[in-house]
């Protein structure tokens, strides 16, 4: 069975990628930003997850004004860097778990969030950048394959906190109903507070900021309550990007473990902030998966036939395009 082992919060500061693009990053102002993240590299080297799910905002390079969707799901095989303007970004491009993110699709869709299914995407610095902060800047491919979750925080009117937080519960009972024994780490991507344009262009709220990471470790029900209003008035016209955190946050338990956190302003006019949550089954799910690395505990023929099973049925339901736990359900709907 799939599981989500972990939430990654971070900022996605288009000018961080100009930075580690153009070798800027041992240059002071820049290092005080790298240097939160060294620890979290290390995390994320030795948590080596299989899957990654990036939860971020498209602007305006995948989507125009003429198309919004509010959730759209990275359903490809592969996913270019976009050209922002001064060309696409120097990384890899960004490998796609097609048959994953078919399958949430469908489990999140039957469960009654409707995502748009994109089937060809390029993606922007809102999410390379969370991936060089946290798996380093690989030459030739990123470390695991990824499955981009787009988010409407562009245009009004943006997705309500809690909506956000409950697909993040459904995208949690997707993954758990996915046969093949995979690892995921789950990211929040955006803000915090900052303003772009306008009269309060360069607002920070250090204070608000900070609550706000707080209560995403040990209240995040409280911050599901948060209405747009507050997030434009406290953390500027772009802190609305926050929302994105609390699907991450929804697909963790209720209690969590954090075991990292990091806020430095500023960085280009925006404030940065970057959080790790663990679940707490993780550690077990962990050390069971070493061992069976380890050779030292292996399925025995029991569940191994149940393996073989699953596989049967999972290889099946993919080719069909259907989830192997929704088949009945499915099937009544056809
Ligand atoms: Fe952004």
């Amino acid at each position: 069975m799939a599981k989500i082992i972990a939430g990654v919060g971070s900022s996605h500061v288009p000018a961080i990628g100009a930075a580690l693009d153009n070798g800027k990053t041992e240059e002071p102002y820049w290092k005080r930003v790298f240097s939160g993240f060294e620890k979290s590299k290390k995390w994320m080297a030795q948590t080596k997850p299989d899957v990654a799910i990036v939860v971020f905002n498209d602007h305006a390079s995948a989507f125009s004004v003429e198309m919004i969707p509010t959730f759209a799901l990275g359903c490809a095989a592969e996913f270019p860097p976009a050209d922002e303007g001064w060309g696409p970004r120097p990384v890899p491009v960004v490998m796609g778990h097609p048959a994953l993110a078919a399958h949430i699709a469908q489990s999140v869709i039957l469960d009654e969030f409707d995502l748009t299914i994109v089937n060809k995407m390029e993606v922007d610095h809102g999410l390379t950048v969370p991936m060089n902060l946290l798996f380093g800047q690989p030459k030739d491919a990123w470390p695991c394959p990824v499955i981009p979750l787009a988010v409407n925080v562009v245009m009004y009117p943006p997705p309500t906190g809690h909506r956000c937080y409950m697909l993040g519960k459904a995208i949690r009972r997707a993954v758990e109903s996915y046969p093949e024994d995979l690892n995921v780490v789950i990211f929040g991507t955006g803000g915090l507070s900052h303003q772009i344009s306008g009269p309060r262009a360069g607002l920070i709220n250090s204070k608000w900021d900070k609550n706000f990471l707080d209560n995403l470790s040990k209240d995040p029900k409280k911050l599901t309550r948060i209405p747009h209003l507050e997030y434009m008035r406290e953390a500027g016209a772009e802190g609305i990007e926050m929302v994105m955190w609390l699907v991450m946050r929804g697909a963790l338990d209720d209690k969590v473990d954090e075991v990292y956190r990091f806020y430095t302003v500023p960085a280009s006019n925006t404030a940065v902030g970057h959080i790790i949550l663990e679940n707490r089954k993780r550690a077990a799910s962990k050390s069971k998966r070493i061992a069976r690395e380890d050779g030292r505990k292996r399925p025995n023929a029991a569940g191994k036939s149940r393996q073989a099973a699953a596989r049967k049925a999972s290889s099946v339901f993919r080719r069909s395009g259907l989830p192997v736990r929704r088949r009945k359900r499915v099937n009544s709907i056809i």
